[in-house]
């Protein structure tokens, strides 16, 4: 657990030149709260500083990723609150220097797919579905989402999934190119891993170079939208039509 911020939530293993982060809030299906997002920062910063550490890999249960942002937090949102328009998980993981690979099972809502934009290898299972439900929450895209997935599927894509926002499943998240591979569920973090392991064994500065050579043309527009997006995101976040979606989704909770 990192000191500063702790949580039970994410737990950060070091194993074997591996960094892992494991999201564990099976409750509130892993929904990623401030806290939860500092951690993974830290984690993310530590394995930028610590070369013994070669590789990054995050991953959440069998049956969930992460239902995206803790939508009670959406809720509690102060237009003051300058801290929280930026988000330390996407700053990390936008400049991250060590190769990041995902592994995604069950529902990757929210930052749980604009997350994997930033990462290097993604792999699913099966069972995985993808949303980027921003619309339907009264929000704005997020993660530069509005600038790395028109790149990665085209205009029309991106502009389907951002702006209609209903799940897609792993073989599209194949087809778009945002998931390197599909497995079986029960195999999925075991020959995640055994991908992760051939990077951990390649040549350590040669591997960084490579990451920042693939990502250095869009290194300053990423984060000049991540900053523009997250302006947006946060007026949006204190809209009538956003705290409607952000009511409406805890009533339903009452009411089943
Ligand atoms: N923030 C806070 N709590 C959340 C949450 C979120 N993003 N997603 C789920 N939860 C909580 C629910 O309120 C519920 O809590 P409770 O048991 O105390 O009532 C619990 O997690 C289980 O949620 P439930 O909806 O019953 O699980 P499910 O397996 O049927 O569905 C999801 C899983 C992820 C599809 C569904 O929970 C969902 O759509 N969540 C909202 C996702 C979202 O809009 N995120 C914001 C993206 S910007």
């Amino acid at each position: 657990m990192i000191k500063d911020h702790p949580t039970p939530y994410i737990r950060v293993e070091h194993h074997e030149k591996i960094l892992t982060i494991i999201l564990d809030r099976p409750d509130k299906r892993n929904a990623i709260t401030v806290d939860m997002y500092q951690v993974m920062a830290s984690a993310i910063q530590q394995a930028n500083e610590d070369d013994s550490m070669h590789v990054i890999f995050i991953r959440g249960s069998r049956t969930c990723f992460t239902a995206g942002n803790d939508l009670a937090d959406f809720k509690a949102f102060n237009a003051d609150d300058k801290p929280r328009r930026f988000n330390p998980l996407l700053q990390a993981i936008s400049r991250a220097k060590k190769p990041i690979v995902a592994a995604v099972a069950g529902p990757a809502v929210g930052i749980g797919t604009t997350m994997l934009l930033h990462c290097d290898l993604v792999y699913a299972a099966e069972n995985a579905t993808f949303i980027l439900p921003f619309v339907n929450l009264g929000l704005c895209p997020e993660g530069a989402s509005s600038l790395l997935l028109p790149q990665l599927a085209g205009h029309q894509q991106a502009a389907e999934l951002l702006m209609l926002g209903e799940p897609f499943s792993a073989k599209k998240a194949g087809d778009i190119g945002l998931v390197n591979g599909i497995y079986p569920v029960e195999e999925l973090f075991e020959r995640t891993l055994k991908q992760a392991k051939k990077l951990a064994a390649k040549p350590l500065a040669s591997l960084c170079l490579t990451k920042k050579l693939l990502k250095q043309a869009s290194a300053d527009i990423v984060q000049e939208t991540l900053k523009r997006e997250q302006l947006h995101f946060a007026e949006r976040l204190g809209s009538s039509e956003a705290r409607e979606a952000f009511n409406a989704f805890f009533q339903k909770g009452k009411k089943d």
